[in-house]
């Protein structure tokens, strides 16, 4: 059914986005981008590098299923606080490795820097989680990698 209509959640992950540090350009970009192929972002917040607080957010939305698709950004990268690929992967009930491989396949041709992404992603209940990196540049390659296949990905799960 083309009709079906994906509800996403924005999920900005960054120490300064929330403290108000830094203005977050990833998640509005994020909404733009997946709006732009007839979903709804249903779900948007900044939160802090906590682990916890990371898992609090991502069982919620799959749990309380208020959401089929939780998008993540930051996080993903060697810094000490970078936490968001192992908070994703302590809380998805099955991993989907082929997403991130994709991504890092497509656009480690426009930067090598690319491979320095841990990004993972995952099922939990009826919910697709796919990490991504923190900058609007990074989020936006990676994002246009895997838009195409994300609607029929989404819709298996139901
Ligand atoms: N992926 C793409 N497509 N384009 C980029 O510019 N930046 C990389 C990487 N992935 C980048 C990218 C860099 S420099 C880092 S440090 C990692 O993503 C981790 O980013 P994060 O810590 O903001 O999640």
């Amino acid at each position: 059914n083309n009709n079906f209509k994906i509800r996403t959640a924005v999920l900005t992950i960054s120490d300064k986005g929330a403290r108000g540090a830094r203005k977050d350009l990833s998640g509005p970009l994020i909404k733009e981008m997946i709006e732009n192929i007839g979903s709804s972002v249903v779900y948007e917040d900044i939160i802090a590098d906590e682990k916890s607080e990371i898992k609090k957010a991502l069982i919620k939305i799959s749990d309380q299923n208020i959401a089929d698709l939780i998008l993540t950004t930051g996080g993903t990268g060697f810094a000490a606080r970078d936490i968001t690929p192992e908070a994703t992967l302590e809380i998805i009930e099955k991993e989907v490795p082929g997403i991130p491989e994709k991504i890092r396949a497509e656009t480690m041709a426009i930067t090598p820097k690319a491979a320095l992404s841990r990004a993972r992603a995952g099922i939990r209940k009826k919910t697709l989680i796919i990490n991504f990196p923190g900058s609007p540049k990074a989020v936006g390659e990676c994002l246009e990698s895997v838009i195409d296949i994300i609607p029929h990905g989404v819709k298996i799960l139901k």
